[in-house]
């Protein structure tokens, strides 16, 4: 099979991590990946922030459940990686280029042998005070919002979930 189709038909998202560290060269590729996805008028208006500070990242951790109703065990299953991925703050179209980007992560991620997940909760906590101040100390934007966020890491589990969504040809 053509090796771009079996990446993404092989791509899973994981949940769970070894403790080795991200190698800088493999996030550089899956950063190149993002910003090469496409985005409305091609205006590339968003900003992709890669934090392997583990203060950081534990700040956001703990930061967002103060915000948000039963998040338990909230630690963005351990990864030592945090793809930040924002766009400006009332721009709804850039929630769409910030998917696109994070696809393009996820596929790229998969094919260096990166394990990614897409992390949800920034999009409605990114202007929560104790979020705010460590997203600016990420150096995310003031004007933006984090629409999503990946969290990545070198993978300890194997998923095999089947796909299932219906695709129909009309010809
Ligand atoms: C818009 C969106 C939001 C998601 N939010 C989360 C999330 O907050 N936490 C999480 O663990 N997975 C999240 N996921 C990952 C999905 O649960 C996952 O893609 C789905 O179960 C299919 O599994 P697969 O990625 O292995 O194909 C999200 C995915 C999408 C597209």
């Amino acid at each position: 099979m053509n090796a771009v189709i079996e990446n993404i038909l092989t791509r899973r998202s994981i949940r769970a991590f070894t403790p080795e560290k991200v190698k800088k060269a493999e996030l550089e590729l899956m950063a190149k990946a993002g910003q090469y996805a496409p985005s409305a008028m091609n205006k590339q208006t968003f900003q992709i922030t890669v934090v392997q500070s583990a203060d950081i990242i534990k700040r956001l951790y703990t930061a967002i459940p103060k915000y948000m109703e039963g998040l338990t065990d909230y630690n963005f299953y351990g990864a030592n990686t945090l793809i930040l991925i924002s766009d400006i703050k009332d721009k709804e179209i850039g929630q769409m280029d910030c998917a696109c980007v994070a696809e393009n992560i996820f596929l790229a991620g998969h094919s260096l042998g990166v394990g990614t997940v897409w992390i949800n909760q920034f999009r409605d906590t990114s202007d929560c005070p104790d979020v705010r101040a460590a997203l600016t100390a990420a150096g995310v934007p003031e004007n933006h919002r984090v629409w999503t966020a990946v969290a990545a890491g070198y993978p300890n589990e194997t998923p095999t979930k089947e796909k299932t969504a219906t695709v129909k040809f009309c010809e």
